[in-house]
């Protein structure tokens, strides 16, 4: 079934991209490990069309099990075609150099991927293209920031680490009819919660490694939307190489299988567990875009089908306390990352920022008390009972820690 979208998410995301009957009538797509594809003559070479999709030539143009999983993330998304790299970075960086020239302008919002800022505010630049950084939500900011060689706007929603959500149609009242490319980090949202292509967003970016992957086994990007737009992005992934691997485009068709289920269990632990954490004495602030409490809560219920499974939360503004409480959860783990099965926690300060001075940190935002919870799809129950007795430890354990 490769394009069908007469069938519900989960019914797709089991069957959309896969061909029915595979070679020796296995039911899973195979993993086609090969560099290089032969040919019997040098007539079959001759007669190899240009962009053919069913017959394949050397690995980094494009690769069988590649093209299932492309085929997958399409539908899932609803897009006309799904360009598929080696990780999230790939993609975007990839799809930035392929749509930009030397004099050209981009605009990202500040609240956005760490790695994905720093692209655009270092790298960017040495290729002689312009980068404006605009407060995330600051619409006005945002308007006065677009330029005559503007040509790409990109942001995320939700964003990392305050789950922050895009006002989609807001942003497309700006930027439509302007020929702005507007191009969306997704990766926090998944097509399953929201799909920015239906408010006419040009291109969605993921790190497939997160929820799309679903396992924490396998690093990937997606590209999707117009084939106009993905076909230039392509031909440059064939020059970048930064093209995904038989193994993991495999890995990724398997995970994505049990996408819709594992939203579902995520969507809920997530708003659990944050409607927990809002309620208890210890937690000072929780982000989390499905509490009335989020600054952009309203929003987030016009343009999203869930909230996701990422829930950031303060606690006391003290590093060695927030290194008590993590170690003393047993059964989240200790890491980046989210989306994937194993429910993860981070202390943004001690990992993604850890770089940069504490002055630095407080003029990001990023304080010291501030925790990101990935719920994996454990029970509900489990993963609160694992934070309860957490927080309990560390109040426990207090008094000795100050005499
Ligand atoms: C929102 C977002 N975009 C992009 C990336 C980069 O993805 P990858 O790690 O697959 O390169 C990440 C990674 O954490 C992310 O959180």
């Amino acid at each position: 079934m490769k394009h069908n979208s007469k069938y519900g998410m989960s019914t797709n995301a089991v069957h959309a991209g896969e061909t029915r009957y595979n070679e020796y009538s296995a039911i899973t797509t195979p993993i086609v490990q090969a560099s290089t594809f032969i040919f019997r003559n040098t007539k079959e070479i001759q007669r190899l069309p240009a962009g053919a999709k069913d017959r394949f030539e050397y690995g980094r143009y494009g690769h069988p099990t590649q093209y299932a999983a492309e085929g997958k993330l399409a539908v899932l998304e609803g897009a006309e075609d799904a360009v598929l790299f080696s990780s999230g970075m790939s993609a975007l960086t990839t799809s930035l150099y392929a749509l930009l020239r030397a004099g050209d302008h981009v605009i990202i919002t500040d609240d956005a991927y760490k790695r994905t800022l720093d692209f655009c505010k270092t790298c960017l630049p040495r290729f002689g293209i312009q980068c404006t950084v605009v407060k995330m939500g600051d619409y006005a900011a945002l308007e006065r920031a677009v330029r005559k060689k503007t040509r790409i706007f990109m942001s995320e929603s939700p964003t990392n680490p305050y789950l922050n959500i895009m006002d989609l149609k807001r942003l497309m009242r700006i930027f439509s009819g302007t020929g702005v490319t507007v191009i969306s980090d997704s990766t926090f949202a998944t097509p399953y919660n929201q799909r920015p292509l239906e408010f006419g967003v040009d291109l969605v970016v993921h790190s497939a490694t997160k929820y799309l992957g679903g396992h924490n086994d396998l690093l990937a990007g997606v590209v999707l939307g117009r084939k106009e737009l993905t076909e230039p992005i392509r031909e440059y992934l064939k020059i970048t190489g930064g093209v995904i691997d038989p193994h993991s485009s495999y890995l990724l068709i398997r995970g994505l299988k049990t996408f819709d289920l594992r939203m579902q269990r995520q969507n809920q632990s997530g708003q659990a567990v944050a409607e927990y954490l809002e309620s208890h004495p210890a937690v000072r602030r929780v982000y989390y875009p499905g509490l009335a409490s989020h600054p952009h809560h309203q929003i987030a219920v016009e343009q999203m089908r869930g909230f996701g499974g990422v829930v950031t939360f303060e606690v006391e503004d003290d590093t060695p306390y927030v290194h008590r409480f993590l170690s003393k959860l047993r059964l989240i783990c200790i890491g980046p990352s989210l989306g994937g099965a194993e429910s993860l926690i981070t202390h943004p300060a001690s990992i993604s920022y850890y770089k940069c001075t504490p002055q630095e940190r407080r003029k990001l935002g990023i304080k010291d008390g501030l925790i990101r919870l990935a719920v994996g799809i454990e029970d509900t129950q489990d993963i609160i009972h694992d934070i309860d007795q957490a927080l309990r430890a560390v109040s426990r354990s207090r008094p000795r820690a100050r005499s």
